[in-house]
């Protein structure tokens, strides 16, 4: 993107240069040294300009990271005392809109500040259109009143057939007009940015002295303003990285390996020859799904996802990023010759899965933090097909669809299974192909010692990751 300096602000601030504040300096989830500063992302713009979009994504990665954050999302209020406004309603000189619309702001703000004063919870986004400079200057008040920090984020866009496409993806099915024709529904909506178009005041010099980021037409221009510490560029580049051209990413682990067979983890084993048989069938496999869709194939550094993309017919690039969860001294054993040899690790393990940091090697929580990175690439990218492991699948996966911590490293993700993961407008859509190789399972259930046993075929039982929904 286009990113500008403007005269009073700079983009990336390093953090020695950081405000410093009366908070004091913490280690937060992701084992980053950052301020405890509390930051409201204060949405801003027309409706249909992506906004809530851009908070759930916001709050979905910082969540993954573990960093606490919510959305406040001022519709929700106010459809509690008005489900189903016409247009008029947000009509500027109606007093009584105006007046239920205030209450609606004022209710989501108070909550948000009770949210606040919890230990740890350090990113709120303040979903609404905020499209007056009065608005948004009451809002930078309070927080200020509060101790919390403002950025605010504007998605600026006028491009009529993508606000159209909008309101037809999203808006005329929403709460406001359940029951309603799509086509009265896209019109009273249309009436209703009017309505806005009116008042509305686009972040400018006069506010100056606020910390913003505007994005323009979907990030084809970024406008950065007063960025103060790491949260706030962190999440400003976040921001920046996003589109929302149509796109799917695909994931498989590896054919089955040596190591699979046998039962034991890690390591840098071949391909079994049933392994080389899912590589074989995987460009067929893809291709019936992604057509003839332009693709970059990303592997890790280890042989057996090198393998098993051999025959795709795509560009190819290898990342260390997307090598297997490093499990240290236990590299090589069986699950059972770990409960043998390490039985206090073992039960520590199944005790806290996400945390535990095999001796000498790596959580789930570490696998989180190197795969950010990839995450970033991944949101700046469209197709991609990753041919990975099955720790970092599941990292990956729980970033697409909202998996929590505490169910995603039990996963069950079978080997020679194609997933297709399809990002639209507040979900990621699923599906699953799998290739008729049969092949051992690695999953092991909490408390058990893992005999591997065959893959049950494509009709397999219910895993636990089918039916996680996304965010
Ligand atoms: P409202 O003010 O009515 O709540 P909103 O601004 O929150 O509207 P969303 O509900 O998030 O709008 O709209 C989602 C739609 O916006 C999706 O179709 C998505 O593809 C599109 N979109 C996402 N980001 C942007 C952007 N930066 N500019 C324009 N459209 C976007
Ligand atoms: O068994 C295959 C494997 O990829 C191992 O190399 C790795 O240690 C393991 O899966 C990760 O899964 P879990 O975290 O369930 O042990």
């Amino acid at each position: 993107p286009n990113i500008r300096k403007t005269p009073q602000g700079d983009f990336m601030r390093p953090a020695t240069r950081t405000r410093m504040s009366s908070h004091n300096k913490k280690t937060n989830g992701v084992g980053v040294q950052v301020e405890e500063t509390r930051i409201c992302v204060v949405m801003v713009g027309l409706p249909a300009r992506g906004k809530s979009l851009i908070a759930q994504k916001v709050v979905r990665y910082l969540d993954w990271l573990s960093i606490k954050a919510k959305c406040f999302n001022v519709g929700s209020y106010r459809r509690t005392a008005t489900p189903q406004p016409a247009a008029s309603f947000f009509d500027f000189s109606n007093t009584e809109g105006e007046r239920l619309r205030k209450a609606a702001a004022e209710a989501a703000v108070n909550d948000m500040c009770h949210w606040f004063r919890s230990p740890g919870h350090l990113i709120a986004v303040l979903d609404a259109t905020n499209s007056t400079k009065s608005r948004r200057r009451w809002i930078k008040e309070r927080c200020d009143s509060e101790g919390i920090e403002t950025l605010f984020v504007e998605s600026k866009c006028d491009d009529e057939e993508l606000i159209m496409a909008n309101i037809m993806e999203v808006k005329t099915t929403s709460p406001d007009y359940v029951g309603q024709d799509p086509e009265a529904a896209a019109k009273d909506f249309r009436e209703r940015i009017k309505m806005y178009e009116r008042v509305y005041e686009t972040l400018d010099e006069d506010e100056a002295d606020m910390t913003y980021c505007k994005i323009i037409d979907v990030g084809s221009q970024v406008i950065i303003n007063r960025i103060q510490d790491y949260l706030q560029s962190r999440v400003v580049y976040y921001l920046m990285n996003l589109h929302i051209k149509p796109r799917s990413i695909w994931i498989s682990r590896h054919g089955e390996s040596e190591y699979n067979v046998s039962g034991q983890i890690g390591g840098d084993a071949n391909l079994s020859p049933r392994g080389a048989q899912y590589a074989k069938l995987l460009p067929g496999l893809v291709a019936k799904s992604a057509g003839d869709r332009p693709l970059t194939v990303w592997t890790s550094t280890l042989k057996r996802t090198a393998q098993t993309a051999c025959h795709l017919p795509y560009e190819k690039l290898s990342w260390k990023a997307l090598d297997e969860l490093d499990s240290g001294v236990c590299d090589g054993m069986t699950y059972g010759q770990i409960e043998k040899e390490y039985p206090q690790d073992f039960a520590a393990r199944d005790e806290d899965k996400y945390n535990y940091r095999y001796l000498g090697g790596e959580s789930y929580r570490d696998v989180v933090i190197r795969l950010e990175p990839i995450i970033m690439e991944l949101e700046r990218s469209e197709n991609i097909l990753i041919v990975t492991h099955q720790a970092v699948l599941r990292c990956i996966y729980a970033y697409f669809m909202g998996v929590s911590q505490e169910q995603s490293p039990w996963m069950e993700v079978p080997l020679h299974c194609l997933i297709k993961l399809t990002p639209r407008a507040y979900k990621t859509y699923e599906e699953r192909m799998s290739a008729d190789v049969p092949a051992v399972s690695t999953w092991r259930e909490k408390g058990s010692k893992a005999e591997h046993a065959q893959t049950p075929g494509p009709s397999a039982r219910a895993s636990p990751m089918i039916g996680a929904m996304s965010k």
